[in-house]
C-alpha cells in the first residue's frame, strides 16, 4: 500500500527553484532514504509536504488523501510527522514535558492527562530515555535530545515519520544507537523517510534510496544501485 505520493512538486525561492517537479511514492512499511549534496533541496521537501512551507505547484497525497497546501498542524494530525534538521526540542522543558506536548496537541484524539501521561511514558521507555524522563532537555547529551524529538514525534502517533539528519554530529557508537531506534520504529509498523549524509545508516537500514541534486530527483533505488549509480558516483565524487 501506498502511504505517501508526491507528484510534480516545486518551490520557487524567488528566481531558485529549490525543489523542482519531484515525484516520490512511500510504501507502507518501508525506511525510504533521501540524500543528496548540500543544498540539493531536502529539508525543503520535508518542508512542503510536512506543511512547513507552501508549495509552488504538484500535488501530496497522504493515504489517499489531499494534503497539499495544509497547516503543519492538520497533517500532524492526519498522522505525518517530521523532526527537524536543527533539534527544535524545548530546552527548558523536561524530557516528559516535551513528550507529552506530542501526545497532547499532535493527534485530535482527546485524552486526559492520565492517559498522555501513561502513553508518554510508554514511549519514554521504548526509546530508552526513561531514566532521564525528569531532565531538563537542554541537560542531555545530543543523541538524547535527538531522541526526544523522535519520542515527541512518536507520541503524535504518526503512520509516517520523516527524520531529518538525525546522525548529523553523533559518534560512531551513537550512530549504532540511532540506527536500531530507527528499526525499531519501523518495526512497530510506522512508515518512515530519512535524510541522512551517513552514508553508513542509508546503505544498511534504507530498503531504497531517492537521490536528489539541485532540487530534481536524479536517482532511485536498491543501496546496491545507488552505490553504483554513475550520476551518483559523479554527483557526490566529481566526473
Ligand atoms: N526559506 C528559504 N528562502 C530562500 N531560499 C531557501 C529557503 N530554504 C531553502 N532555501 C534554498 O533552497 C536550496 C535547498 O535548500 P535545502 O535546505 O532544502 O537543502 P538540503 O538538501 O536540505 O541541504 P543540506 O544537506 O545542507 O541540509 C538551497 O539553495 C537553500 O539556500
Ligand atoms: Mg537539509
Amino acid at each position: 500500500m501506498q502511504v505517501l505520493q508526491v507528484e510534480g512538486l516545486t518551490k520557487n525561492f524567488g528566481g531558485l527553484r529549490a525543489v523542482d517537479g519531484v515525484d516520490l511514492t512511500v510504501e507502507s512499511g518501508e525506511i525510504l532514504g533521501l540524500i543528496g549534496p548540500n543544498g540539493a533541496g531536502k529539508t525543503t521537501l520535508f518542508n512542503l509536504i510536512s506543511g512547513t512551507i507552501k508549495p509552488s505547484a504538484g500535488k501530496v497525497t497522504f493515504l489517499g488523501e489531499n494534503i497539499f497546501g495544509l497547516k503543519p498542524y492538520t497533517i500532524c494530525r492526519k498522522g505525518l510527522v517530521r523532526t527537524f534538521q536543527s533539534c527544535k526540542i524545548f530546552p527548558e522543558l523536561t524530557v516528559f514535558q516535551n513528550v507529552i506536548l506530542g501526545a497532547f496537541f499532535g493527534t485530535s484524539e482527546k485524552k486526559s492527562w492520565e492517559q498522555a501521561a501513561l502513553q508518554t511514558r510508554e514511549i519514554l521507555e521504548f526509546v530508552g530515555l526513561a531514566h532521564l524522563s525528569d531532565v531538563p532537555a537542554a541537560n542531555l547529551t545530543l543523541l538524547d535530545q535527538k531522541q526526544v524529538e523522535v519520542a515527541r514525534a512518536l507520541a503524535t502517533q504518526p503512520k509516517l515519520l520523516m527524520l531529518d539528519e538525525m546522525m548529523a554530529g553523533l559518534n560512531p557508537a551513537e550512530v549504532e544507537a540511532a540506527m536500531t531506534l530507527v528499526q525499531k520504529i519501523r518495526d512497530q509498523g510506522i512508515t518512515i523517510i530519512m535524510i541522512e549524509h551517513v552514508m553508513k545508516a542509508i546503505m544498511n537500514i534504507c530498503g531504497r534510496i531517492v537521490v536528489l541534486d539541485h532540487g530534481k530527483k536524479v536517482a532511485e533505488g536498491s543501496p546496491k544501485e545507488i552505490s553504483t549509480n554513475k550520476k551518483v558516483i559523479e554527483i557526490y565524487l566529481g566526473e
